[in-house]
C-alpha cells in the first residue's frame, strides 16, 4: 500500500502565529507586557486546538502552576495526526511590543516524535552561538570567540572587520562583546528577541554573520528548529545564574559544561516552523492595520524535510474573522 501523503503542517502553523500577532499588535506601545502576552497566547491557543496533531508542549509559557495556558506538558491539537513535540513563543519580544519597538515576532515550531525537543528544565539561560549554512559545521562553542570568528569570516568570504555579530545587550554578555571587539569584528547589540537574531544569520541577504551570547533557553530550542530548516547551526551550553543554580544542576546530574548541538536541541528530522512579525524589524515586517477593520501580516513558514522557506503576506478582514469565529469558523 502506498504511504499516506504527508502535508506541510507549517501552512497550518502560520495561522497560529498570524492570529497571535494580530492580537498582540493591538497592544503595541501601550506599556502593558501582560496584555501583549495574553493576547498572543489566546490567539495561539485558539488555533492550536484545531490542528490535526497529537502534540505536547515542551517549550511553553512555563510550568503548569505558573502558566494557565500553553504550559510545559500541556497536550495540544486534536489528538489526531502526527505525534509531535511543540515549542511556542507566543511573543519573542514582549517588552519590545509593549514599548512599540522593532524586533518582536510570534513563533511556533513542531518536531515529529515524542522527546524530540530538548527540555531545559529549570535553567532559564544558555550561552549560544548561531550561524547560517555557510559556517555550519565550523563553529565550536568551547573554542575562543576569536577562533570562531576567523572560521566564520573564511566561510563567508569576508574580512574579520566586515563581520557583523548580533549580541543581546546584557551585562552578562560583556565578555562576548569585549572578545569580539578585540579581534575587530563589528557588533550590533540588540535589546530583546534572540530567536529573530539567530534566524537572521541564515538569511540570504548576508547582513548578519553570527549571533552570540547568553539568552533564554526556550528561545535556543526554537532557534534550533528554525536553523535546522534553514541549514544553519546553533550550539549552546546551559548557563547558571548563581551558585544555587550550580548546586541544583549538580543535584539533578545536569552537566553545565556540555555543549548542546542543533540536533541535541531538536533531534527530529521532520521539523515545521512558522513565525509572524509583530513590530517589524530585520526579519519580518510588522502587523499593519490598514483601516476599516483590515490588517496585513508578514510571516515565514519552513520545513526541514524539504528545506522549503516561504514568506507569506496575508490580508485579513478582521470584522469577518470575528463574526465567523463566533460560529466556530477560524481562518
Ligand atoms: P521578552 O520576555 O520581552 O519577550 O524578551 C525575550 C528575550 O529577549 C529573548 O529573546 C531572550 O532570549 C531573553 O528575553 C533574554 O532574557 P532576559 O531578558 O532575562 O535577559
Amino acid at each position: 500500500m502506498a504511504e499516506p501523503i504527508e502535508r506541510n503542517l507549517g501552512l497550518d502553523l502560520v495561522r497560529v502565529t498570524e492570529t497571535a500577532a494580530l492580537g498582540a499588535a493591538r497592544w503595541l506601545g501601550r506599556g502593558d507586557k501582560e496584555a501583549v502576552d495574553q493576547a498572543a497566547v489566546d490567539g495561539m491557543r485558539l488555533h492550536l486546538s484545531t490542528l490535526d496533531i497529537d502534540g505536547i508542549v515542551v517549550i511553553g509559557e512555563g510550568e503548569k502552576d505558573e502558566a494557565p495556558m500553553l504550559y510545559n506538558g500541556e497536550r495540544v491539537g486534536t489528538g489526531q495526526g502526527m505525534v509531535v513535540d511543540v515549542a511556542v513563543d507566543p511573543i519573542d519580544g514582549t517588552t519590545l511590543t509593549a514599548h512599540g519597538l522593532p524586533g518582536a515576532i510570534t513563533v511556533i515550531a513542531i518536531a515529529e516524535g515524542r522527546g524530540t525537543m530538548y527540555d531545559p528544565g529549570p535553567f532559564v539561560y544558555m550561552d549560544k552561538i548561531a550561524v547560517g549554512p555557510d559556517a555550519a559545521g565550523l563553529i565550536d562553542l568551547d573554542a575562543p570567540i576569536a577562533d570562531n570568528l576567523k572560521k566564520i569570516a573564511k566561510a563567508r568570504g569576508k574580512e574579520i572587520g566586515e563581520l557583523r555579530c548580533l549580541i543581546l545587550d546584557r551585562d552578562r554578555n560583556r565578555r562576548h562583546i569585549e572578545e569580539v571587539r578585540a579581534v575587530g569584528a563589528r557588533i550590533s547589540l540588540f535589546r530583546d528577541g534572540d530567536v529573530a537574531a539567530a534566524i537572521a544569520t541564515a538569511e540570504d541577504d548576508e547582513e548578519v554573520d553570527v549571533m552570540l551570547g547568553i539568552g533564554g533557553s526556550p528561545e535556543a530550542v526554537i532557534a534550533a528548529a528554525a536553523l535546522k530548516c534553514m541549514g544553519g547551526e546553533i550550539q549552546c551550553r546551559l548557563w547558571a545564574r548563581n551558585e544555587e543554580e550550580k548546586l541544583r544542576a549538580q543535584d539533578m546530574g545536569t552537566d553545565l559544561t556540555r555543549v548542546l548541538t542543533t540536533n541535541d536541541l531538536v533531534s527530529s528530522d521532520n521539523v515545521f516552523f512558522a513565525a509572524t512579525g509583530v513590530t517589524g524589524g530585520e526579519f519580518l515586517k510588522p502587523v499593519v492595520f490598514t483601516g476599516s477593520d483590515h490588517a496585513t501580516t508578514h510571516s515565514v513558514i519552513m520545513r526541514s524535510k524539504t528545506g522549503s522557506i516561504r514568506y507569506m503576506e496575508a490580508k485579513h478582514d478582521l470584522r469577518r474573522l470575528r463574526e465567523l469565529s463566533e460560529d466556530g469558523i477560524l481562518d
